[in-house]
């Protein structure tokens, strides 16, 4: 609604004097938080308008279906079980829960895919245990698992933390076709080609990272030229432990895909070295411009870390650091731009904020704060609490 408005003003040309729009933000006190951000010109307000409970104790994740007005929200409950929990959204951005069922626990992140609609089946991956975990999505509250992959590899990585494999986030490729798994602990991209008619995960391989850098997170990107979902495709990479940038090629033959990286990039600008707690946490692309969010390195003062800014070449692919943006937030686990590209959301954990940036479309250069509230308590540095996720509700 609140969106339709804007299109209508800019397509008049007018510019908007005042105009809202609502974020959804989950917490690890165990709530989700509606947010309503009204513009005015170059300044806004932020105000907590609702918000709901059903995602367990520690949720982490949220991924909207907006043609579905359906939110998803992964339990990242260290506890052994856990939830995952649908809600449908109403324009103002009010959760009303769908379905509700319980988990081994542990889910970092999830997503749909798969079947004849791409939303038959759901993948989570648990951080701890080294698993990643199947559902059918549910049409009753009992939810049995459709399948779990243990994962283990033969010995430790260079950094402490890759202990045993850390599988971090579940993918979708742009055919649908494939799901990836970056690994933390094994330094791996791990494929899987999808059933689309049992929803089963079959091993494709994996794209190797370097040693210690402990892929986390990944989004993928086609040229604007290109004329299918695979011609040109682009795999970019977020790492975690190697606070560094990845680029890869993608191709696919015999029923399989496969990665082959080309580029890794620091996300802090050259002869910068990182702290020894900074990790790098979220990536976001829009057009041909690639974001990554680092934690903990207060690049700007206190409470104020950065926001790294790529452009991606838009007939190779290949990255070029621009910048470092302040992120106007403290650990920022979870960041997003909204859908016309003029404004970055981003969540800062320890500092439990969302701040609002604005975002110049032509030049993808991260401008000034907007507005920023604190939602719930503060959280710990280093601690698994405080403000875990925001999304446009749009
Ligand atoms: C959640 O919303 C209810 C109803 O508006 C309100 O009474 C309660 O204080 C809110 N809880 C939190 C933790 O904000
Ligand atoms: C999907 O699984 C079914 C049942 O095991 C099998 O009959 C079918 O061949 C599989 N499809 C593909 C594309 O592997
Ligand atoms: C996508 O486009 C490229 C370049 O035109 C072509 O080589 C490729 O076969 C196409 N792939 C599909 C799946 O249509
Ligand atoms: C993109 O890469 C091509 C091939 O290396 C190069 O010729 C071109 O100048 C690059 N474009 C930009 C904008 O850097």
């Amino acid at each position: 609604m609140f969106r339709n408005f804007f299109a209508t003003v800019v397509g008049l040309g007018l510019v908007p004097s005042a105009w809202a729009a609502s974020l959804v933000v989950s917490h690890y006190t165990g709530r989700l938080y509606t947010l309503e951000f009204t513009q005015n010109g170059a300044s806004g307000t932020l105000a907590i308008t609702s918000n709901a409970s059903g995602c367990g104790t520690l949720p982490a994740w949220l991924e909207l279906y907006p043609e579905d007005r359906r939110l998803w929200c992964f339990d990242e409950s260290w506890f052994g079980r856990g939830n995952i929990a649908s809600f449908n959204v109403a324009s103002n951005g009010q959760l009303s829960m769908a379905q509700q069922f319980s988990t081994t626990g542990n889910d970092v992140h999830g997503v749909l895919y798969g079947g004849s609609n791409g939303k038959s089946f759901i993948a989570t991956a648990q951080y701890s245990p080294s698993t990643i975990t199947t559902y059918r999505v549910p049409t009753s509250s009992s939810n049995a698992v459709l399948q779990q992959q243990r994962f283990t590899m033969s010995r430790p990585g260079p950094n402490p933390r890759q202990d045993v494999p850390h599988p971090h986030e579940v993918i979708v490729d742009p055919t649908g076709n494939f799901l990836l798994v970056p690994d933390l602990g094994a330094d791996l991209i791990r494929i899987f080609s999808i059933n689309h008619s049992t929803g089963q995960l079959t091993s494709c391989g994996s794209g190797q990272a370097s040693p210690g850098d402990g892929p986390r997170h990944g989004k993928f990107w086609t040229p604007a030229s290109s004329t299918n979902a695979t011609d040109g495709l682009r795999l970019y990479t977020l790492n975690e432990l190697g606070n560094s940038v990845s680029a890869w090629t993608v191709s696919y033959g015999s029923g399989c895909m496969s990665l082959s990286r080309t580029q890794t990039l620091s996300t802090y600008a050259a002869g910068v070295t990182p702290g020894s707690d900074t990790k790098a946490a979220e990536l976001q692309l829009f057009g041909n411009f690639l974001y990554a969010a680092n934690r903990a390195d207060q690049t700007f003062g206190t409470d104020q870390d950065s926001i790294a800014t790529y452009t991606i070449n838009a007939s190779t692919g290949a990255l070029t650091w621009v910048e470092a943006a302040n992120a106007h937030a403290y650990y920022p686990r979870t960041f997003q731009i909204n859908r016309a590209g003029t404004l970055v959301a981003v969540g800062g954990q320890t500092s439990s904020n969302v701040a609002i940036l604005s975002r110049d479309v032509s030049t993808g250069r991260i401008g000034g704060l907007i507005a920023s509230i604190q939602v719930a308590s503060r959280g710990r540095p280093g601690q698994e609490d405080g403000l875990s996720a925001v999304i446009w509700n749009e």
